[in-house]
């Protein structure tokens, strides 16, 4: 969350106004300390676990047909509009307990936030205000459900969230309503434009290679192996920075400790003596052992739903939509910035 708000600093100052509405400064009574954030953590883990997300299985495969029928209902067009971008907040929807009615707030307000924090020095004042003002009613739907499950927890995410923070030692109500949203922002944000951007990604290149297109629409039960393919091909966060605790020895390189380093996963997942022809898509490539979800103890808690997601959507889609095919030249459009974030990927068939 920190990181997000040190995004925005670089936004216009009447962008900045508009988010103060949503994000206002701890007072001293609200401020949690690290403790109860950190604890704050630990049910989300658990949450999205590959037993957990196993159980979740016949939700999601309902969720993402429903999600289908909403795009052959429209009819040709963006693809993310009607896929990408709800896919990760109805995804997340039963953990964390969200009601149907709510979803279309919910994924318009983790887009507009998406957007602002990954693009948003890059677009112009009036864009950064429109979507500051779509992240403020966001802010205040997530605190509405904080605050009922404070008064009457379940169990749900959020509610596991309340009682984590609650046992880090924050115990003043306003400190832990505050410290349960922005955790949730954190949560619901890591896993929106990096699950729309995949899915966009995944197709587009698919799409552009015919015979893998084809593979999948005859034997969908190959998606799981070739998302791990497109994962590594086209990672959406392409690098993060890091500082070295210790002196270390990297790639022949001796560094001190306390330096800054930048880990390119996209660079890495297309290291020769790794991954043969590394250029090239081969949705049967076994082993696969991309870095598209970072490496270690804080690599991606979400990566065994977004496999899940992405998998199923991607089958789905092969085997319902065997014609799919990008529409115009420029059907994919990504957000400007050192990422690959997907705006839009128009399609027909
Ligand atoms: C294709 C989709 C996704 C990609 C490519 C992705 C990638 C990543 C990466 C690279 C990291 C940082 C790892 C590191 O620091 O080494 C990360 C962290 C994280 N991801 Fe994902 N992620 C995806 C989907 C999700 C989903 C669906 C969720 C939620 C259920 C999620 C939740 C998180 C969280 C909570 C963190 C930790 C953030 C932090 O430590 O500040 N991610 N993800």
């Amino acid at each position: 969350m920190a990181g997000v708000l040190r995004v925005m600093e670089v936004l216009s100052n009447d962008a900045r106004t508009e988010l103060q509405k949503a994000f206002p400064p701890f007072t001293p009574d609200e401020e949690p300390g690290d403790a109860a954030r950190l604890k704050a953590r630990e049910p989300i883990a658990r949450a999205f676990s590959p037993e957990r997300v196993r159980a979740m299985n016949a939700e999601l495969t309902a969720t993402i047909s429903a999600l289908l029928d909403r795009l052959d209902q429209r009819g040709p067009g963006d693809l993310m509009t009607a896929v990408g971008r709800p896919l990760p907040i109805h995804g997340k929807a039963l953990a964390l307990g969200f009601r149907d009615e709510d979803l279309p707030a919910l994924v318009d307000g983790a887009y507009a936030l998406s957007v602002l924090s990954s693009a948003g020095a890059s677009l112009d004042g009036a864009k950064q205000l429109e979507l500051a003002g779509a992240v403020v009613p966001y802010q205040r739907l997530l605190t509405d459900y904080v605050t009922e499950r404070i008064a009457s927890p379940g169990t749900d995410l959020i509610s596991q969230i309340v009682t984590a923070v609650q046992d880090g030692g924050s115990t003043h109500t306003a400190a832990v309503a505050r410290t349960t949203v922005e955790t949730l922002i954190a949560l619901i944000g890591a896993g929106q434009s990096t699950t729309t951007s995949s899915l966009g990604l995944a197709v587009h290149r698919l799409l552009s290679d015919g015979a893998s297109w084809r593979a999948l629409a005859a034997n969908p039960g190959l998606a799981p192996q070739a998302v791990e393919e497109l994962l590594r091909l086209d990672s959406p966060i392409q690098a993060l920075s890091r500082r070295t605790t210790c002196p270390v020895t990297l790639g022949g390189a001796e560094l001190e400790s306390g330096t800054n380093v930048m880990a390119v996963f996209a660079s890495a997942n297309r290291d020769e003596a790794e991954f043969g022809d590394s250029d090239s898509l081969r949705i049967r490539r076994t082993p696969n052992r991309h870095l598209t979800f970072g490496h270690g103890p804080r690599s991606c808690v979400g990566m065994h739903l977004a496999r899940r997601l992405l998998s199923g959507a991607i089958g789905e889609l092969a085997q319902r939509f065997p014609d799919l095919r990008p529409s115009g030249e420029k059907a994919l459009r990504l957000w400007p910035g050192m990422h690959r974030l997907v705006r839009a990927l128009d399609v027909e068939w």
